[in-house]
């Protein structure tokens, strides 16, 4: 957990990106449940993957030895389709988190349309909530949005925080800093209505550590960044372990 001024948030890590390069070569390994088993070693608080719709990387088989295998909660991420309503009541993750979903894009480019899709969606998430899995809308920090989400009945919210972290990275500060505030007035908004709050999206160290001072978040969700710094700390110790099976 990340602790910030007493407040514990929960840390998901998404494995989506070690099961990239596994699918890259069509060969078994890296193993994304693998992986997911060594992060919670190592702290995580629950595990996320999206199953996309192209299956890019987690495939219905990680998601069912993961569900099986893992000793924290299972956090799914699906677009709002037929055949991942039957995969979510199949496997009972402990939580979804609905995205909306395109082919083409490289990866989720912004929130939910809840009010758009508000009579689809709660017709929707009923099943999945009578099985016991938590709902999570991935969306905007934005008020209507958010009050559509309650309405809906969802139990989290999880705010789109990927225009904070671009303006962060490109050291826009005082642009990072207004979009900081707009997440700080709706966790508020969403906390009011009951609904638990987490963030996700190209969080960083320092987006993260800036972002966990918003009283309201209980988790974060993140991936990408991770399996990259995975990739330098690991360097090291495979080099030195390939060099010594080629020469001993
Ligand atoms: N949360 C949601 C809802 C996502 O769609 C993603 C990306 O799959 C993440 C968190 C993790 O984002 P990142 O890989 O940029 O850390």
């Amino acid at each position: 957990m990340i602790e910030s001024g007493g407040k514990k948030i929960r840390l998901g890590v998404n494995i989506d990106h070690v099961a990239t390069i596994r699918n890259a070569r069509g060969t078994e390994y890296p193993s994304p449940i693998i992986a997911a088993k060594m992060a919670v070693d190592a702290g995580a608080d629950g595990i996320t993957a999206h199953l996309r719709e192209d299956r890019r990387h987690i495939r219905d088989s990680d998601i069912r030895i993961l569900k099986d295998s893992l000793s924290v909660s299972l956090n799914l991420e699906i677009a709002a389709t037929e055949e991942m309503a039957a995969m979510v009541i199949k496997t009972k993750p402990n939580s979804v988190c609905l995205v909306p979903e395109r082919r083409q894009e490289l990866t989720t480019e912004g929130g939910l349309d809840v009010l758009k899709g508000f009579n689809y969606l709660k017709n929707f998430i009923r099943p999945i909530k009578k099985c016991g899995t938590k709902v999570s809308l991935f969306v905007e920090a934005d008020e209507l949005q958010i009050r559509a989400a309650s309405d809906l009945g969802a139990d989290i919210v999880e705010f789109h925080v990927g225009k904070y972290c671009e303006l962060l990275e490109a050291e826009k500060i005082d642009l990072a800093q207004i979009e900081f505030e707009r997440y700080v007035n709706m966790a508020k908004c969403a906390g009011d209505l009951g609904l638990e709050v987490h963030l996700g999206h190209g969080l960083t160290y320092r987006s993260a550590k800036n972002l966990s001072k918003i009283k309201e978040v209980r988790e974060m969700n993140i991936g990408h960044f991770l399996i990259g710094e995975a990739i330098y700390y690991g360097m090291n110790k495979v080099i030195k372990k390939m060099k010594t099976a080629i020469n001993n």
